[in-house]
């Protein structure tokens, strides 16, 4: 791999002895470097690695005014020799452009996105620390930069890659309410993109569920909200007896890459696993008669997360503590096999 047509410009002094890599508050402290690109006249250009900094933009930049934005979201993991891994960063890039594509924006090259990856995790190797639950959490992302208020697609772009380093993404546990009013997406929108938006969209409704105690809304179908779709921030498991249900994917929902590797490990270990729609009566009537025994929630930044109880037409339902829970399970297959614990027979694992 040669990556040496892509330019370091050195940094001063190094970031890294003022962190406290055991406590860290997600997505908060970032490393030395970052990778950025351009699109400019019909192409992408000028692939560079610089100190993380901040960059300049004309306030007439068009992301700052429609929100043309995507994103991805991925980790770095370090192994006890100190080897450097990624998780199915094929699926990430797939989807970034995805994406893009929805939001009318050019596709990001291959190359470029690992050649700049790869060479960017070399030189912040000691930003990765070794152990399980320590990660470097990735985050590539596209803005239309173009200095003009038009509402159309820009033509002139920005790719660039942040780093920074991670532990858990939520601290403490996890209550959820499922979302009775408002939606995160709608048929034919752009929910199953990362739009930068469809987050936006969300911190209004969460910041009312929060006032209530829930910390996550669990989005329902925007037609009927009698469908659970999506946790916003992770994809949504639930287990009704020793039944795993998951959601299907549709333009509402995030293609999750750990949701679509638990499918893989369920089928694979003998557990039953249903992706189709999940009603809200359904689950509530499995809470109500002890057969929900597990929901938990999926995704990069909080690998998996259980949830503890959920609210919904004003009234709450705690979920059972149970040993040998599916959740456990599943995160410990993957962390096995992003840290290099135990063998990887998907070829999910990328040394780089
Ligand atoms: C991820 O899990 O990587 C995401 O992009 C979700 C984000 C809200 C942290």
């Amino acid at each position: 791999m040669d990556t040496s047509y892509i330019q370091v410009t050195p940094i001063k002094q190094s970031k890294i002895n003022t962190v406290d890599f055991n406590n860290l508050a997600f997505g908060t402290v970032f490393s030395d470097y970052m990778f950025e690109c351009d699109f400019k006249n019909g192409e992408w250009q000028n692939p560079v690695i610089k100190p993380y900094g901040p960059i300049s933009l004309e306030p007439s930049a068009r992301v700052f005014h429609y929100g043309q934005a995507v994103f991805e979201g991925m980790k770095a993991y370090k192994d006890e020799n100190e080897d450097i891994f990624l998780f199915r960063p094929d699926q990430n890039f797939k989807r970034i452009n995805q994406s893009a594509e929805r939001l009318a924006m050019p596709a990001f090259p291959e190359k470029f996105f690992f050649d700049g990856l790869k060479k960017l995790l070399h030189l912040e190797k000691d930003w990765i620390k070794k152990g399980v639950g320590n990660s470097l959490y990735i985050r590539p992302f596209v803005i239309a930069t173009q200095p003009a208020i038009s509402a159309s697609p820009a033509n002139e772009y920005k790719f660039m890659i942040i780093l920074s380093p991670a532990q858990s993404y939520y601290a403490g546990e996890v209550q959820v309410i499922f979302a009775e009013k408002y939606s995160r997406s709608a048929n034919g929108g752009v929910g199953f993109a990362k739009a930068a938006g469809n987050y936006a969209a969300q911190f209004y409704p969460t910041k009312l569920a929060n006032e209530k105690g829930y910390q996550q809304i669990i989005w329902t179908d925007a037609n009927t909200h009698e469908y659970l779709e999506e946790a916003g921030t992770m994809n949504i498991f639930f287990r009704i007896g020793d039944k795993l249900i998951t959601a299907p994917n549709n333009d509402r929902i995030l293609d999750g890459v750990t949701r679509k590797s638990i499918i893989h490990l369920a089928e694979d270990n003998n557990i039953d696993v249903e992706v189709r729609r999940v009603s809200v009566a359904e689950i509530k009537e499995a809470a109500r008669n002890g057969e929900l025994k597990e929901i938990f929630g999926s995704g990069t930044a909080a690998v998996i997360n259980p949830i503890v109880g959920f609210g919904h037409g004003g009234e709450d339902f705690k979920l059972p503590k149970i040993e040998q829970s599916y959740a456990s399970f599943f995160k410990e297959k993957l962390l096995n096999i992003q840290y290099n614990i135990s063998e990887d027979p998907y070829h999910w694992r990328v040394k780089i």
